[in-house]
């Protein structure tokens, strides 16, 4: 186990354990022998250190939950984590990415506990390339928007971090299939599919991301911290080289760009993030090719 300021040896909560991202975290939390306390709405099993409790944090009574969970972090991924999402339940995306985030926050600096909060790159407008942790967010998505509005409130906790995450990639570990198995099995079935070349992420592998926010709470680090890739890609690129490793055909993947297509909101065109400060944080971060995440993934 690493440097323990933030986790010690007491109980990590994770919600939204049943996600993609949340899968991977509750693998890394149980390598490191963190004892766990995993909320998701339905389907967890307790497994070893991992103990599961449903929790709705719609309906829940959040701070009574709280109490009884009685952990020394919490890892917050639960949300309405698509922009569609948010765009077509605004009312929801509101009460589970703010509203929940802000009552988490609430009792996390009242208790004095740390707490660990996922946004994204799509705080940003797009506008330029590489964004600083510094640099300032507008956001022109409600998903943006709602994740933006949240993160004031962590920064309020002494012990809050927002780890702003960039689009993530890799195969499920939660049973339930993501944007990333969906492309891939299309192409296995020998299906063409058209990506954006000219919209730009700095795209990062679950089990790095994972690794990430469980280091970064074992140190208890705190501000806002960009959690991504090395390379700044297109969906067209990151798609076409994990789709070569895996031994499938390329030219499957076709490149078409951003006019081609109307949107319902405005998408931002390049949310690259600058990493400096994640690097300095966590020089043992894996962040690996694209090529050697997917040679290294149990495929399904
Ligand atoms: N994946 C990415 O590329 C990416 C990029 C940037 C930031 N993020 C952020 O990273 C975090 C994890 O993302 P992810 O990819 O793991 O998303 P995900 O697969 O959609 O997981 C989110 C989880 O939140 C749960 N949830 C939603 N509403 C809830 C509620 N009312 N009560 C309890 N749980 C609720 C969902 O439960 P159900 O399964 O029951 O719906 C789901 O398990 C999110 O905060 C997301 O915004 C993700």
């Amino acid at each position: 186990m690493g440097d323990s300021r933030g986790l010690g040896n007491n109980r990590t909560l994770v919600t939204g354990a049943g996600g993609q991202l949340g899968a991977y975290v509750l693998e890394e939390l149980e390598r490191q022998g963190h004892p766990t306390v995993a909320w998701g709405r339905a389907g967890l099993q307790n497994r070893g250190s991992i103990q599961f409790v449903p929790v709705d944090l719609e309906t829940a009574d959040l701070e009574e939950c709280l109490d009884q969970a009685d952990p020394e972090t919490v890892i917050h991924l639960a949300a309405i984590s698509s922009a569609e999402g948010v765009r077509l339940d605004p009312e929801r995306g509101r009460l589970v990415n703010v509203e929940a985030t802000r009552r988490l926050a609430g009792w996390c600096a009242r208790a004095g506990r740390g707490l660990v909060f996922t946004s994204t790159d799509l705080v940003f407008d797009g506008t330029r390339p590489w964004s600083t942790e510094t640099d300032e967010a507008h956001p022109v998505l409600a998903y943006g928007r709602t994740k933006r509005e949240a993160e004031p409130f962590v920064l309020a906790v002494p012990r809050g971090l927002v780890a702003r995450l960039s689009l993530l990639y890799g195969f499920s570990r939660s049973g339930k299939d993501a944007y990333f198995d969906r492309t891939i099995a299309s192409l296995r079935r020998g299906e063409p599919l058209s990506l954006f070349e000219d919209e730009y992420r700095t795209p990062l592998d679950l089990g790095s991301a994972a690794f990430a926010l469980v280091r970064l709470a074992e140190l208890g680090s705190v501000g806002v911290v960009h959690v991504a890739g090395r390379e700044r890609m297109s969906r067209f690129d990151l798609i076409r080289r994990a789709a070569t490793a895996l031994g499938l055909d390329p030219s499957l993947v076709r490149a078409n760009r951003r006019s081609d297509a109307q949107f319902p909101e405005p998408r931002p065109a390049d949310v690259s993030l600058d990493t400096t400060r994640l690097a300095t944080l966590l020089p043992d971060i894996p962040r690996l090719a694209v090529e050697t995440v997917m040679k290294l993934s149990t495929q399904p």
